[in-house]
């Protein structure tokens, strides 16, 4: 594939090679100098039309890693403020020499509409796009479920089979709700939602997953917990729930994290919101993943990186990268 848009576009087989050469752009991170030269010569633009902590510096620090020249651009303080459209920015970028563009943006559908139109050459990432799509984001969850509850050594093709996961929250958002919904189903998870069923779409019992309005059963029987913010950014305020409210009902806090199985992991992409769905107690607990997940997002957007630009062959059977 030249772009990566959306996580539904991943057949099993891709999601596991990219899973399986973020585990080797893993150990890239374990040694002392942490860099291959896989992109020497190549120009990606980080290009945000949104706010980001994680996707943005963990994209930035995966280019890097592979050596590649990384414009970033953030919308703030650019000539969008004058009025200049996706179209005409991205056209000046790519005339700077670029070669793929990671794009963050409001709108769903814009890394599409920037992928499909023509109007450049570049590869384009989707680093999320309004409540549509965050694949990485889906991939770097279904790396860190796999670590923890598969193991490294999981076989090809069966990697999240059966596993249980619970998505809890404001679904309607959530573009890594839709996301990982798609790649869980496809890796052959079960994937539950959880949510207030004023955050739920219209449309979702289309979805590959079950709908449960009742946290409390669901917990115990699931493998994976995933906590999702409410976007009160992306609601009119006559809806957004008390925070008092929705933490009795949807927030998970220690009590409730003990009805999980002893195996069982806390998921969150961040940002939290300490006190609205989840608590101190349960952000802090070894049960919680969320640092890790942030750890794991490097190498799987070194994976995507290498896998789309670094050359035609599939990286883990033919073509490891070589060591500087
Ligand atoms: N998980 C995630 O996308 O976080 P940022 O908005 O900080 O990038």
């Amino acid at each position: 594939q030249r772009h990566l848009i959306s996580a539904a576009d991943l057949t099993r087989d891709d999601a596991v090679l990219i899973l399986d050469t973020a585990e080797e752009m893993a150990r890239v991170a374990d040694r002392p100098i942490k860099k291959l030269p896989t992109l020497r010569g190549r120009t990606v633009v980080n290009l945000f039309f949104e706010d980001s902590t994680r996707t943005r510096i963990s994209f930035e620090a995966a280019e890097k890693r592979l050596s590649a020249d990384v414009i970033n651009f953030t919308a703030k303080g650019s000539s969008v403020s004058k009025g200049e459209s996706l179209k005409d920015t991205a056209q000046t970028l790519e005339a700077m020499g670029v070669d793929a563009v990671v794009i963050r943006h409001g709108a769903s559908g814009a890394p599409y509409r920037l992928a499909t139109s023509g109007w450049i050459d570049a590869h384009v990432i989707n680093a999320g796009d309004g409540t549509h799509q965050h694949p990485t984001q889906a991939l770097l969850d279904a790396f860190t479920m796999r670590r923890r509850l598969v193991g490294p050594d999981a076989g090809l093709g069966k990697d999240l089979d059966g596993r249980r996961v619970t998505l809890v929250g404001d679904i309607l958002h959530s573009r890594v709700a839709r996301s990982n919904v798609d790649l869980l189903h496809t890796l052959g998870a079960e994937v539950t939602l959880v949510a207030p069923p004023t955050l739920l779409p219209v449309g979702v019992e289309t979805w590959p997953c079950e709908v449960s309005y009742d946290l409390d059963s669901t917990l115990t029987k699931s493998d994976a917990v995933m906590l999702l913010r409410v976007q009160r950014e992306r609601m009119n305020a006559a809806f957004f729930p008390t925070e008092r409210e929705y933490s009795r009902r949807y927030g998970l806090d220690g009590d409730r994290m003990a009805k999980m199985p002893d195996h069982a992991i806390v998921m969150h992409p961040g940002p939290m919101v300490r006190g609205m769905e989840i608590t101190a107690e349960v952000a802090d607990s070894d049960r919680c993943t969320v640092v890790e997940q942030v750890t794991n997002g490097v190498s799987v957007r070194m994976a995507v990186l290498y896998l789309l630009l670094g050359g035609a062959e599939p990286a883990v059977t033919h073509a490891r990268p070589t060591e500087e």
